[in-house]
């Protein structure tokens, strides 16, 4: 059987206060009445078997009333009640399956194009997964980003996976040429990927078996989550595994993650819902994303957010400090 196993984490800061803590990125319905969340489960639904929801308990609201308006219902949950991370997440994926069952885990707040060469990917990964491997889509770098994965390769050989270098590095890594960005979906065989993650952070191993067997429906008792160390499965396994393949992907790939990335979306793939052109006179490159009329007179590069309780108002290029404006806005609350 093979699953889609959808991660939903994240606390709603990067498009705060569009984005909240109950309604996450990935759940704004931004993209012809769809949210990324929907993307997804449409993206996949002909090429799995089922899916396998892994969330906590706000966000399992959101996804299970989502699904529903697609027709899709999410066979499998497990309900995290503090997130530990992405690495401790899978591996309770891979304890609730058959260890032949192949899991292709993908993030919920991603989007993704090119439909016909995501599939091909997606088949030659399923193949791959089933051969034993853990495998990785490799994205061609644009930029030296440092919030991703690099992953050094030689056609599907993986010679070294790279969590998040300095950005130093970064830039060596994309002079050289032979790195991928990973995108951030896996594909694997449950036992396999068991077999790795005990073999290099048995902690996580050991203490999420025995938060798998506390748990009742999918719900995870809060000690038993506690116990379990939190880290990321490519800091775990993906930088220490020699059993990684990559599948390199040429579909089209975004982590829409900032204000600014999502303009740039709008600019170059496809219309944002609500998101316009500030009229008025002497303005330019003004955006605002608001249900009322927004004029302004000699305004240059703005974004304004309005929400029910919050007006926000951004300079472009500058969505990296919208985490800290989010902390400020929770202290004063
Ligand atoms: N259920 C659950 N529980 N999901 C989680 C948790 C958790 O504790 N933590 C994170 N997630 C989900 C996030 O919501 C997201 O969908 C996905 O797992 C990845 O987590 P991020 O926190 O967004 O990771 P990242 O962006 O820093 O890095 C990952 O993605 C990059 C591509 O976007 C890595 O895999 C990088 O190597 C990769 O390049
Ligand atoms: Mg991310």
């Amino acid at each position: 059987k093979i699953y889609n196993v959808i991660l939903s984490g994240g606390s709603g800061t990067r498009l705060w206060p569009l984005s909240r803590e109950s309604r996450p990125k990935q759940f704004l319905q931004l993209f012809k009445g769809k949210s990324l969340f929907q993307e997804t489960v449409r993206r996949n639904a002909n090429l799995v078997n089922d899916f396998m929801i892994i969330t906590n308990e706000k966000q399992y609201e959101a996804a299970k009333q989502q699904a529903a308006e697609l027709n899709q219902p999410l066979s499998k949950k497990i309900i995290e009640p503090i997130g530990r991370n992405t690495a401790p997440a899978i591996t309770l994926a891979c304890l609730s399956v058959a260890s032949e069952d192949v899991l292709f885990v993908t993030p919920s707040d991603q989007m993704i194009g090119d439909s016909d060469i995501y599939k091909k990917n997606l088949e030659r990964a399923i193949t791959l997964a089933k051969e034993g491997y853990l495998v990785t889509f490799g994205i061609q770098p644009t930029r030296p980003e440092t919030g991703f994965g690099y992953i050094e390769h030689q056609e599907e050989t993986v010679v070294r996976f790279t969590e998040k270098p300095a950005y130093k590095m970064a830039v060596e890594f994309l002079e050289k040429g032979n790195f991928l960005w990973n995108s951030g979906m896996f594909c694997f065989k449950a036992g396999v990927f068991l077999e790795e993650i005990k073999k290099h952070h048995p902690e996580i191993y050991n203490s999420s078996i025995e938060a798998y067997k506390q748990s009742s429906e999918g719900l995870v008792p809060l000690d038993a989550m506690e116990a379990i160390p939190s880290e990321s499965v490519d800091y775990a396994v993906f930088e220490k595994s020699d059993r990684i393949k990559v599948v390199p992907s040429s579909f089209f790939w975004t982590d829409l993650g900032s204000f600014d990335a999502l303009l740039d979306y709008q600019e170059q793939q496809q219309p944002i819902d609500g998101l316009k052109i500030i009229e008025g006179e002497d303005n330019h490159n003004t955006h605002a994303l608001a249900d009322k009329a927004v004029y302004g007179i000699g305004i240059e590069d703005i974004l304004v957010i309005d929400t029910k309780d919050t007006l926000f108002l951004m300079k472009k290029g500058q969505s990296d400090k919208v985490k800290a404006i989010y902390n400020q806005a929770k202290a004063s609350e």
